[in-house]
């Protein structure tokens, strides 16, 4: 079904970036998908349009109140020329979950897949092939009704834009060394934590300002009832391996539900490997550093995909992981993972679209 989107070529295709020097999210392609939404009518007008400027009220809602929603999620191109996405239904169907938060209108998963399909057949030579690199893709929602009041929004857009990126850490998948923060909290249960709306990030930047100011890569999050639990690592969701059970904290409504982060529990539990999803402390983290068990920490997220962890600072002590270098699981998993994304390992959990 073509879902009746309607496509404007460019006609001023702009110059690649290099693919082996890339920058995350600093180059756009060709094109994007726009839709809009108004309380009569409904979604509409889904399009295909040269990449470009919108024009929008300065009163429009998402300015003043942050009603927005967003994904993440890449392509890859195989060495056969074939496009391939990493799990897309998943970031649909998490949009539709934000979006029921946020109080935004559902979209049609269906017609969201296909806009993407076209507008990656249309900049398929915006994906790079370098080892490393993907065709990075970001689907979103704004609120773009010109009223103050505090209400949901009559008037929306969907938009998907894709830049080819590299690493998302200049670390690449060398260790980073994380700040534990106590000061500042991320989300707590019953608010907005478990959606990927623009606020959580807006509200992580000083922490991840001040993690930098003292050396840091970014800030490991704790729960902001106890400030015990351990919650997420900057924009991602945080594993341990401790006397070789692997532990991630549970979704708990503050805890983003990751698609990296629920691929690696699945690619586990097909290797036959425990893990366990619960409440994790960092006291117990702390713990199982002093008596040696604590063999592995590593962040997932679709930007990262995997990021070691290889030094924790917690209350003024310096806590190191592995020897700060990447563990053998990490290395594992990343591999795994990237290979099934790049198309050059087995897809054997049918992932891969
Ligand atoms: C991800 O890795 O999935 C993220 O959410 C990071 C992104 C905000 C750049």
């Amino acid at each position: 079904m073509s879902f009746g989107i309607s496509i404007e070529a460019s006609t001023n295709k702009k110059q690649k970036p290099d693919p082996k020097n890339l920058v995350f999210g600093h180059h756009f392609t060709d094109h994007m998908f726009i839709m809009d939404y108004d309380a009569g009518q409904g979604w509409h007008n889904p399009r295909i349009v040269p990449y470009q400027p919108i024009a929008l009220d300065p009163a429009a809602k998402v300015f003043h109140y942050g009603q927005t929603i967003f994904e993440g999620l890449k392509a890859f191109k195989k060495a056969d020329g074939t496009v391939i996405t990493f799990r897309p239904d998943k970031n649909f169907e998490r949009l539709n979950r934000s979006n029921e938060r946020l109080s935004v209108p559902a979209i049609d998963e269906k017609l969201g897949l296909e806009a993407l399909r076209q507008l990656l057949l249309i900049d398929q030579d915006w994906i790079p092939e370098e080892e490393g690199t993907s065709l990075y893709i970001r689907p979103f929602v704004i609120a773009t009704e010109a009223a103050l009041g505090v209400n949901p929004s009559q008037k929306y857009l969907f938009m998907i834009i894709m830049s080819p990126v590299g690493s998302y850490y200049k670390e690449g998948i060398n260790p980073v060394k994380i700040f534990v923060e106590s000061h500042y909290v991320r989300a707590v249960r019953g608010g907005v934590g478990d959606a990927k709306t623009a606020g959580n990030y807006a509200a992580s930047l000083k922490a991840q300002e001040e993690a930098h100011e003292r050396g840091y890569s970014q800030v490991l999050w704790l729960d902001g009832v106890h400030r015990k639990y351990i919650e997420e690592v900057g924009s991602m969701n945080i594993f341990f391996r401790i006397g070789g059970k692997v532990v991630t904290p549970a979704l708990s409504g503050s805890i983003l539900d990751g698609i990296t982060r629920r691929s690696i529990i699945e690619l586990l539990r097909h290797w036959g490997e425990p893990v366990e999803e619960r409440q994790i402390s960092i006291d117990e983290v702390i713990e199982a550093h002093r008596n040696g068990t604590l063999q592995e920490c590593f962040g997932t997220g679709t930007a990262a995909v995997i990021s070691p962890v290889g030094e924790l600072s917690f209350n003024g002590e310096k806590y190191t992981i592995q020897d700060g270098s990447t563990g053998e699981l990490s290395k594992k998993l990343y591999d795994t993972l990237t290979g099934i994304q790049r198309g050059i390992v087995e897809d054997s959990l049918g992932w891969m679209i």
